[in-house]
């Protein structure tokens, strides 16, 4: 096997993009980091890519920590494509930083744009939109697959200067408090008790108590719980009941749940 590819998904985007990929690379199954268990991920097939979803302009918590159990051995041919709403900021710069320090360069890094799953500022856009982001984002697959056949390196791509540095002083500030932001999270009349936002949770940061469910603080924000409740009952602040909800329409419960 040629190409591994690593990929995190909270609403199916990513997990879209990476399968999309390795279909066109002809190579096997993305493999989803939050199914792993082990403290160590041997970085040993010719080429190794991570595709994920930018969270507050930068690279999540729980990539991070994946990134912590990388351990290389072969892989002389390292990618990455960072999902986002439109801002991918300084994701990918951060990201170069955080693989030098396992001493793994980054060897190109892609950004693609998708609906945007982040309900607090509001719904995924008209389906029309989607459907024209899904396409685009297609064309842009054939581009990242033709380049990393050709193993070709490539500067990181990132947002414009002024975004990077506003954003990237926001994701600072924000990142510690992250884990704690769950508990906006509660449940409306419409919860009938089935717990799939805590089977889904990548976290397991959802435990069901008589029959609801409660959030323990060790959040990554991914808002599975939210977008996957089949009732639409999982609320977060005041405003998300009136917000359209979102998941990549080609991912099913069951692709997220065997992840
Ligand atoms: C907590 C959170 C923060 C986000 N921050 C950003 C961001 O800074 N820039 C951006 O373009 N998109 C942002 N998004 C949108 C996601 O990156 C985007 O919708 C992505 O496609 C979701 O991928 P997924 O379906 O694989 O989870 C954010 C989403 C979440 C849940
Ligand atoms: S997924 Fe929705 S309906 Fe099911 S337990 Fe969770 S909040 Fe309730
Ligand atoms: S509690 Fe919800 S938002 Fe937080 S990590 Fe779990 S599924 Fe994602």
């Amino acid at each position: 096997m040629d190409t591994t590819i690593f990929y995190y998904t909270g609403t199916g985007n990513s997990l879209w993009v990476a399968g999309k990929l390795a279909a066109k690379l002809n190579c096997a199954e993305p493999v989803s980091i939050s199914g792993l268990k082990s403290k160590s991920t041997a970085v040993d097939t010719g080429a190794v890519g991570l595709v994920f979803p930018v969270y507050i302009w930068g690279v999540s918590a729980p990539v991070i920590r994946f990134i912590d159990t990388l351990n290389r051995s072969q892989a002389g041919y390292f990618f990455a494509i960072a999902v986002n709403a439109g801002q991918v900021s300084n994701t990918l710069v951060q990201l170069k930083k955080l693989l030098a320090r396992k001493n793994i360069d980054l060897s190109a890094g892609f950004e693609i744009k998708m609906p945007s799953n982040y309900i607090p500022w509001g719904g995924p856009g008209p389906e029309e939109e989607q459907r024209r982001l899904f396409e685009l984002a297609e064309q842009k697959i054939s581009r990242i697959a033709a380049a990393v056949s050709d193993r070709r390196r490539l500067p990181v791509e990132k947002g414009p200067l002024w975004q990077r540095i506003l954003f990237t002083a926001f994701y600072k500030m924000t990142f510690s408090r992250v884990p704690g932001m769950d508990s906006k999270f509660h449940v409306d009349d419409k919860c009938n008790g089935c717990g799939i936002c805590a089977k889904v949770c990548p976290a397991a940061n959802i435990t069901m108590h008589g029959g609801r469910p409660v959030w323990n603080h060790r959040c990554d924000q991914c808002f599975s719980c939210l977008q996957w409740c089949p009732q639409e009952a999982v609320q977060y602040g005041k405003k998300t009941p009136g917000y359209k909800r979102y998941h990549h329409p080609e991912v099913k419960l069951k692709d997220m749940l065997k992840s």
